[in-house]
């Protein structure tokens, strides 16, 4: 048996206990054991990639082995790191950065082919091309949704005059050099063919940039899930320069498994699958944050609240963004816990893009070890709403704006929200009138049945358990 027919066979093995991760992955209840699968699918990947690489290198082993070890240990401590220290709120803007480098190796990828083999094949030469372009559309896609999600850049649309037409002609500016690249490599105008290379990555870095730039705030789970798929498509790229059958399986499974994400996340969000991916393509331009409403809001305590919950038969626990900020899933689960064994029926009632992440409210909330079975998608839950005592609405805003609704100009409006208003009362926890992620401000606040418990989500859950 020959170390390429053993690389070959683990790779099968890597291929389908990724498969096996990614069935996984699509239940709470299996979640776990899917990470594992792909933990292992992943090292066995890495085990037989280096094997290979050291019996195909032209150079002594003793060298290759030595710079993939110093490789290795660079990119595991600076993995180590930032995963160590990172916040659970973070790891949006974290996955979004992970994806800038799957675009960046793919461009680099590319030009090192580009420039270490023959240029005989035209197929070779369309690979190299399709992967620097998709590659760097994915790179500076990803940065500009890292810049986002950590607010570091406004979170609405670039609306700039003509953006359709803008990205239009930069696909068939990329279309044009496509040509010029693989008649120019096919002639031996090596360097004629390397300008049209450098001038697609500077279009295509454009052109991710924009993309990502013109869709707004309440869009951006669509985006998160979008450029996953393009880094996974950046990867098979990458695996088809390379030669590389895992990579281009691992690639192909993370794209068509991101593809099917963001179609999941625009029926959620009622969003049309091709407006945006062609980055807000028929979106009205103007639709901007009003943030206009008025009104006066009443204000609770939490006695009150604690007071509230012991009359209440039935509560639904709406939580969002803010209670992974607060941290308040742990006194939420007690909560929970404390209401269920006085015999009220608890239950929670999950958007789909609730947080920042797709399942962010499940994981916290499986973490504080809420069951799984009182945990409820919006679909399930709004039904149930107005049979309903008491909604406490910790830390969610947009998902829970009624304007999505009732406000045709509103920039979230269509995106189905939890219809939280239509219950006997309703307790909104946060720290101040401000908006949630969209920058839409929210009349929910200013309805007769609705009180504020202003502070920390967490704090506030902890003084109603003591006051219970
Ligand atoms: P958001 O609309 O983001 O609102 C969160 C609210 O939490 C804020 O209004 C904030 O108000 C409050 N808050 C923050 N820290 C708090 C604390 N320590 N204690 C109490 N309250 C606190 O939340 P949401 O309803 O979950 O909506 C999610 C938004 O993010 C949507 O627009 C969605 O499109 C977007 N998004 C989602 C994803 C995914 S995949 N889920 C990805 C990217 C973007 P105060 O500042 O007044 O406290």
């Amino acid at each position: 048996m020959t170390v390429l027919s053993v690389v070959q066979a683990t790779y099968v093995v890597a291929g389908v206990l990724f498969i096996l991760s990614l069935a996984g992955l699509s239940k709470q209840e299996s979640a776990r054991r899917g990470n594992v699968l792909g933990m292992v699918g992943m090292a066995l990947a890495l085990v037989a990639t280096v094997a290979l690489a050291l019996q195909t290198s032209e150079r002594p082993w003793q060298v290759t082995g030595a710079l993939i070890l110093v490789v290795l240990l660079a990119g595991a401590a600076v993995g180590t790191w930032r995963v160590r220290s990172v916040e659970m709120t973070q790891m949006p803007e974290l996955i979004a950065l992970l994806h800038s480098f799957v675009g960046l190796a793919a461009v680099l990828v590319g030009f090192g082919s580009f420039l270490t083999t023959d240029h005989a094949e035209t197929v070779h030469l369309v690979e190299v091309f399709l992967g620097v372009l998709i590659g760097a559309v994915t790179f500076t896609g990803s940065i500009v949704a890292n810049l986002k999600l950590a607010a570091r850049i406004r979170s609405a649309p670039l609306m700039l005059p003509g953006r359709n037409w803008l990205n239009l002609a930069m696909l068939v500016v990329a279309a044009g050099l496509l040509v010029w690249f693989v008649g120019a490599a096919r002639d031996g105008q090596d360097g004629a063919a390397l300008t049209a290379l450098v001038l697609v990555t500077l279009v295509s870095l454009a052109l991710g940039w924009h993309l990502v730039a013109s869709i707004g705030g309440g869009d951006m789970p669509v985006v998160v899930s979008m450029l996953n798929s393009y880094s996974g498509w950046a990867a098979a790229a990458a695996g088809f320069m390379l030669g590389n059958d895992l990579l281009i399986i691992t690639g192909a499974l993370v794209g068509s498994s991101g593809a099917i994400l963001s179609y999941l996340m625009c029926q959620a969000m009622n969003r049309s699958f091709v407006s945006v991916i062609l980055g807000g393509f028929g979106a009205e331009p103007g639709t901007a944050a009003t943030g206009d409403v008025e009104g006066e809001h009443r204000e609770t305590f939490a006695a009150d609240v604690a007071e509230q919950l012991t009359h209440a038969r039935s509560v639904i626990i709406v939580p969002g963004y803010g209670m992974a900020v607060a941290k308040a899933q742990y006194p939420v689960a007690d909560l929970t816990e404390k209401l269920r064994s006085r015999g009220v029926q608890v239950r929670f009632g999950i958007h789909p893009v609730a947080g920042r992440l797709p399942g962010h409210m499940n994981v916290l909330l499986a973490e504080a070890k809420v069951p799984y079975d009182v945990m409820l998608g919006m679909d399930e839950i709004n039904d149930d709403l107005p049979d309903t005592d008491l909604v406490l609405v910790i830390g969610a805003n947009d998902t829970v704006n009624p304007a999505a609704q009732e406000d045709p100009g509103s920039p979230i409006a269509g995106m189905p929200v939890l219809e939280v208003w239509k219950a006997h009362d309703v307790v909104v926890f946060k720290r101040s009138m401000a908006t949630g992620y969209a920058g839409v401000q929210n009349p929910l606040f200013f309805r007769e049945n609705t009180a504020m418990l202003f502070g920390d989500a967490k704090e506030q859950v902890d003084r109603i358990i003591q006051a219970l």
